[in-house]
């Protein structure tokens, strides 16, 4: 029986709380777990950045990637990697590259989801072109915003199609206001997306993996208290409703890593906003259920590196249209698409793999969310973040949201129900 260790590199930017907390929980794991006659042991590091040979070969067998989406060096040193040494990495640089928001749309238009009516309009101004003159005067149309505005109805939703981070998002009340924003949209592509008035429910459905994690989201709160605390918001059909449709996403995009946002209105799901790949993984933002993350983190990156789980290095979408081409229900085409994504994501195996060898992460994540280097971590983002004179008090209050957190789950652990399966997936 050999001893074989997995390296598992982090790819990281300004991410600093999570990284010091997966590398914390990992050492006391200290795994090894038998696999085909081995024993798999795991090292974990964080990839630098420098010049790098497009022949050379990569150690790491996974990469968990948070820079791809911005630092270029970064993301083509990925994508040799995963070329040439068959390097595994969530997410699949080129899908994150190529399809924005605007894409995801369109695409989960065609699969019959329930996205809100969207226009794109062409920019109010544009780059120095020696083709430009010519062109527009040519072949672009005068439009009118305001009756665009009367067609999709006030209040509407101005944004850019390729957007993240609420950049350049405005809700218009009315033609004037559309305008004004129009004017302000600069050389930025604009949406203009009918709003979901008077929902009643908007839910944060973070997925990793075949792992899904819904958050009751306030978008009116500051910043630091977005994702509520809130538990039981919504039905458990309506929880699994959720999980099809950003598994669905997933899948169809290769992202592993993302998260999709959803209002409800008059009892029915509007998803709008699903194009976040690699989303935020700050304590500063999460605090409740950071710790969450932190262990999706952890099982799907050792389950990935353990099995040698072999990356899609293609996207697919054939077997999606196919079923959206289908004469039936919605809910019938979901439960085909979010078949598919169950099987993209493994999730059977990964929740069979994660309870016979990762049984004992929610106590060793729950005992260290007590100690002084889980608090040490929390400290360090914030400082990262507030001015010194805000840092005692909101280390204070992301711990104690943390602390309220392990009482909860203390209460979970002790219960005698068997716990969910590690997916969120209902057996
Ligand atoms: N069609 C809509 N109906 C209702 N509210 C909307 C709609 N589109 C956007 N919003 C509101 O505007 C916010 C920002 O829009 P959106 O999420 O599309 O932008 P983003 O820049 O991708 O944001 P994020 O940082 O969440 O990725 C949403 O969180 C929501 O509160
Ligand atoms: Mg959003």
């Amino acid at each position: 029986m050999a001893e074989v260790t997995r390296h598992i590199g982090l790819s990281l930017g300004a991410d600093i709380c999570w990284p010091l907390c997966f590398e914390a929980i990992m050492k006391e794991l200290d795994l090894r777990i038998p696999m085909n006659g081995d024993t798999i042991r795991f090292e974990v590091e964080r990839v630098t950045i420098e010049p790098f040979d497009l022949r050379q070969g990569c150690k790491y067998d996974v990469v968990v990637d948070r820079l791809t989406h911005w630092y270029h060096t970064s993301r083509e040193w990925i994508k040799k990697a995963v070329l040439m040494n068959d390097l595994y990495v969530f997410n699949n640089p080129w899908s994150v590259q190529a399809n924005e928001k605007h894409t995801t749309y369109c695409a989960m238009m065609r699969l019959g989801m329930r996205i809100p009516d969207t226009w794109m309009v062409p920019p109010k101004s544009y780059e120095e072109n020696p083709d430009l003159k010519l062109t527009l005067t040519r072949h672009a149309k005068l439009f009118d915003l305001g009756a665009l505005g009367e067609r999709l109805g006030f209040p509407l939703f101005m944004k850019p199609y390729d957007g993240g981070g609420w950049r350049g998002v405005t809700k218009v009340d009315n033609a004037a206001a559309m305008k004004k924003a129009y004017e302000e949209s600069g050389k930025a592509v604009m949406h203009v997306q009918a709003a979901i008035h008077g929902y009643d429910r908007f839910v944060r459905c973070i997925g990793f993996g075949p792992q899904t994690h819904c958050v009751l989201y306030d978008p009116s709160a500051p910043l630091h208290e977005r994702y509520t605390t809130k538990t039981d918001f919504i039905s458990k059909e309506e929880e699994q409703h959720l999980r099809k449709i950003t598994l669905t996403i997933n899948a169809f995009f290769d992202w592993e890593f993302n998260s999709c946002e959803a209002l409800r209105r008059d009892g029915l799901w509007y998803p709008i906003d699903f194009a976040n790949p690699c989303p935020d993984s700050q304590v500063t933002s999460l605090h409740w259920h950071f710790p969450w993350l932190v262990k999706a983190y952890l099982r799907w990156t050792i389950f990935c590196a353990a099995t040698k789980r072999k990356m899609r290095k293609n996207q697919d979408w054939a077997p999606f249209i196919e079923i959206a081409d289908m004469d039936l229900p919605f809910e019938e085409k979901l439960e085909r698409y979010a078949a598919i994504a169950e099987k993209r994501f493994d999730t059977d195996r990964f929740d069979e793999f994660c309870m016979k060898h990762l049984a004992h992460l929610d106590e060793v994540t729950w005992k260290f969310f007590g100690t002084p280097a889980a608090k040490d971590a929390v400290r360090q983002k914030v400082a990262a973040l507030y001015p010194p004179h805000e840092h005692e008090k909101f280390t204070e209050h992301f711990w104690s949201r943390i602390q309220e957190w392990r009482a909860w789950e203390e209460a979970r652990m002790r219960k005698s129900v068997p716990a969910d399966r590690p997916s969120g997936k209902l057996p």
